[in-house]
């Protein structure tokens, strides 16, 4: 029996049995206290990175924004961001209900910065009635934009208006380091564009558990406190630490096969190659229901992400012959 491809989501990845020893090996201590050493190298490895003061461990994606974001606004504040942003439509109101501050969204057909918008809507003191608004966060590569990378000049024009007008900057860097390798640029210059950033070893780099915040030294001290206000200090937790460490020295450059296999789907799928940036592809199909259970019954696992839209995101676990297999379904369907 064939086994099935899984192109559902890039969470999916098993850890590695390298990834594994990695874990298993690792030296750990209480982190509550400060004293995991594979965290504290793992927060010291990020940091140096992204070119920032430190850096925090949390379990998830999701606290590691609501965490970043409320460094920078506050109860009754708003954050400016793209519609589909993942802080916006995917995080099930948490910004909202652990920090109070509100959202107003612009509109991005590749989940960009629209900057002549961002400057319109940027509200920071309109009087008695108005939300002030404290920040803008973007979102690079966007998942629910198809993996799309805004460009480095995007941001940085960004993030020099928003200085100008003393705003922060949130990335959501889930997967930054799928447009660190789609586009060649160091991660530190992506994190020159962002105040505070939040990133995720869970995705494409396939760690099992694992984000971080990385920021300013106050941001990061701050955001200590409040993971351990919401439940997420956690103890000898260097065992996923380490599969962090794995992923950071061996699942980097390798991202470069899951954007070439995302290419390859998407031709596949009847999508348009050229609009793949990285590792998500989004097809719009008018049969997308009856898509999605063609291919399952074949063995290829997609995901519906819409009445007429389908997702394929490709990673670790799926290689170039089985994204071969993969395409190979998707264009017999
Ligand atoms: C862009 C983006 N940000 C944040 C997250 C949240 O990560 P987690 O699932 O670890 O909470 C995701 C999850 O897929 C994501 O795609």
């Amino acid at each position: 029996m064939t086994s099935v491809i899984d192109l559902r989501s890039d969470t999916l990845t098993r850890p590695t049995p390298a990834m594994r020893r990695a874990m298993a090996e690792a030296e750990v201590g209480d982190d509550v206290y400060g004293e995991d050493p594979t965290v504290r190298a793992l927060e010291e490895r990020l940091a140096a990175l992204f070119g920032k003061e430190a850096a925090l461990f949390t379990p998830t994606g999701s606290m590691a924004n609501v965490l970043a974001v409320r460094t920078l606004v506050g109860p009754g504040q708003e954050v400016l961001c793209e519609a589909r942003a993942h802080i916006a439509r995917a995080e099930l109101g948490a910004h909202a209900a652990y920090t109070g501050l509100t959202m107003r969204t612009w509109r991005d057909p590749r989940g960009g910065v629209d900057l002549p918008v961002v400057r319109e809507m940027f509200a920071p003191d309109m009087g008695p009635f108005f939300v002030p608004t404290t920040a803008i966060s973007v979102e690079n590569t966007h998942n629910f934009a198809g993996g799309a990378v805004t460009p480095l000049a995007h941001l940085q024009a960004l993030k020099e208006y928003a200085g100008s007008v003393g705003a922060g900057v949130h990335l959501d860097g889930a997967r930054i380091w799928n447009a660190h390798v789609a586009t060649g640029v160091p991660l530190a210059d992506w994190g020159a564009c962002a105040d505070v950033l939040a990133v995720c070893l869970s995705k494409g780099l396939g760690a099992p558990v694992g984000s971080a915040v990385v920021g300013t030294a106050d941001a990061v001290a701050e955001s200590r406190i409040w993971r351990k206000r919401m439940g997420g200090g956690m103890r000898q937790v260097g065992i996923l630490a380490a599969a962090g460490l794995h992923a950071l020295e061996h699942h980097v450059d390798r991202l470069a096969d899951d954007h070439a296999h995302a290419r390859l789907l998407a031709e596949a799928a009847g999508g348009d190659p050229d609009t793949v940036d990285t590792n998500i592809v989004v097809v719009e199909r008018e049969d997308a229901a009856a898509y999605v259970a063609a291919a399952r019954e074949q063995g290829v696992l997609i995901a519906p992400v819409g009445p007429t839209t389908v997702r394929l995101v490709t990673h670790l676990d799926v290689d170039r012959a089985g994204a071969e297999r993969a395409a190979a379904v998707l264009a017999r369907l």
